[in-house]
């Protein structure tokens, strides 16, 4: 001993606001990104995959100078030749960017896309929201009907169904045409001006910038205050308001739950008419999990063609925390067979019994170091399995295998072909098989056909 002591070394932890999925959490998440990818394409949507790094100009022109995303929330900085770069906080300006980069108006439209993958805000961190997040969106691209609106919401709807997701309901709004917008803004800006003393610093600035989003405050004296003031749905134009209807009117038909919420408008500049959000008890504050709606300028406004479009994105994180332990469980692998080596017989052994279940595609874990049976047993139990092959000299000399159950202690000793075959059958049986489908997944289709019927 010299006496003296190692220095301390810090440990590093993950950055502030950003985390680690472990298994078997990530079984669940691939789960419902297999979902997703499933019943997405049943629907024509391609998976489309942007770069996690765009300009910083993509976001300031699309998502909007005056979003609390662009003025608070990105992480920006300048790369090596001093251009500034941003962390995508969202990927809809992202596949705008795309659909206008290799002209994608050239293949049939409209074009359906869709993403899976991580964004980026600079956010307080709170629970259920996070500075690296995920998301799962999809974008028509192509179309200006109330039809796109319509399908769009009733593939989300089944999607959510797939998943349990509980008490299912859009908030659904239309926030108009530019020119409706135009006159709405005005006639909001009159009303706030002669209060503009009661309302607090954000909606102050907010009152200059983007009067709009002073109508999702969720301060109460602004709130009461705006219980009076005049109402967008007054401002619509004609084609506006049908192009609601028509929507209203698909949901109806195919059974998807929607409330219309006149004061619904979203924290991004883009939308034009339909506006949707779709939101989760349990979550505490931030409890949106859906956020889309129609973007019929931004593909001009980034210099591209006029394609009118719609989307939406799911909080993959919030999404996860509502998920149901029925879902999770059918998510989540089945339990691995063990497969010990006792009696001195060599682990190569074990392994070969491993190597068998796998190739039947049983989930098989082998002792690779030499233990005891108690110790190889006390293993299995930590590492969630049910059943033990045990595999002694008697066994290996008889070409048999004996299976133990661990919560029962049983054992039987079996033809080894016979042993692994029983295996197998039972992980058939097992609930846990990767990417589940639920009993309401076929909801939407049902819906539609009963109404139909009636009609
Ligand atoms: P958004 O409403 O900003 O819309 O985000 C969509 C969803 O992403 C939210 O409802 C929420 O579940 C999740 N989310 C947002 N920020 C965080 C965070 N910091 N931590 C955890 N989850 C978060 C968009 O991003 C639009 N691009 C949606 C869209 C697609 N509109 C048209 N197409």
């Amino acid at each position: 001993m010299s006496g003296e002591r190692a220095p301390a070394v810090r440990s590093i932890a993950s950055v502030k606001g950003m985390r680690d999925l472990l298994p078997p959490e990530t079984a669940v998440w691939a789960a419902v990104e297999a979902t997703a990818r499933r019943i997405f394409g049943r629907y024509g949507y391609g998976e489309i995959r942007t770069p996690i790094l765009e300009e910083t100009e993509l976001f300031v022109r699309g998502v909007g100078e005056a979003t609390d995303i662009v003025g608070k929330e990105m992480f920006s900085f300048p790369d090596k030749k001093g251009k500034s770069l941003t962390l995508r906080p969202e990927n809809t300006a992202p596949v705008a960017r795309a659909f206008v980069e290799h002209n994608l108006r050239e293949r049939a439209l409209p074009l359906k896309l869709f993403y899976i993958g991580p964004q980026f805000r600079y956010e307080r961190p709170q629970r259920g929201r996070y500075r690296q997040f995920y998301q799962i969106g999809a974008e028509l691209l192509g179309d200006p009907g109330p039809a796109c609106d319509g399908e769009l919401l009733v593939m989300l709807a089944c999607f959510l169904r797939a998943l349990e997701f509980p008490q299912l309901l859009v908030l659904l709004n239309t926030v108009g045409d530019e020119a409706s917008r135009a006159a709405y803004r005005a006639a909001l800006r009159a009303y706030l001006a002669p209060h503009r003393n009661e309302l607090g610093e954000d909606s102050r600035r907010r009152l200059d910038t983007n009067p709009l989003r002073i109508l999702d405050t969720k301060v109460p004296a602004e709130r009461e205050l705006l219980a009076g003031a005049p109402a967008l749905a007054d401002f619509l134009s004609a084609e506006c308001r049908a192009h609601f209807a028509a929507v209203c009117a698909i949901l109806d038909r195919f059974g998807v739950p929607y409330r219309v919420e006149p004061r619904l408008v979203r924290g991004l500049d883009y939308y034009t008419r339909t506006v949707f959000e779709i939101t989760a008890g349990g979550l505490g504050a931030q409890d949106a999990v859906v956020g889309g709606g129609r973007y019929d300028r931004l593909i001009s406004d980034l210099g591209g063609p006029e394609v009118p479009a719609i989307g939406f994105a799911i909080g993959q994180d919030r999404l996860l925390d509502v998920c149901p332990e029925s879902f999770r469980r059918r998510a989540l692998p089945p339990p691995p067979v063990f497969v010990a080596p006792v009696g001195g017989v060599p682990v190569e052994e074990a392994l070969a019994v491993a190597e068998e279940l796998r190739a039947s595609d049983v989930p098989a874990l082998a002792e690779l170091q030499p233990s005891s049976l108690k110790a190889a047993l006390r293993r299995a139990d930590r590492l969630g399995a049910r059943r033990v092959v045990l595999l002694g000299p008697d066994e290996l000399a008889a070409g048999e295998l004996t299976i133990k159950d661990l919560a029962s202690a049983a054992q039987e000793r079996l033809p080894r072909s016979e042993a692994l075959a029983r295996l197998a059958r039972e992980k058939e049986a097992e609930p846990g098989r990767g990417a589940p489908a639920a009993p309401g997944e076929q909801e939407t289709a049902r819906l539609a056909r009963d109404d139909k019927e009636t009609v």
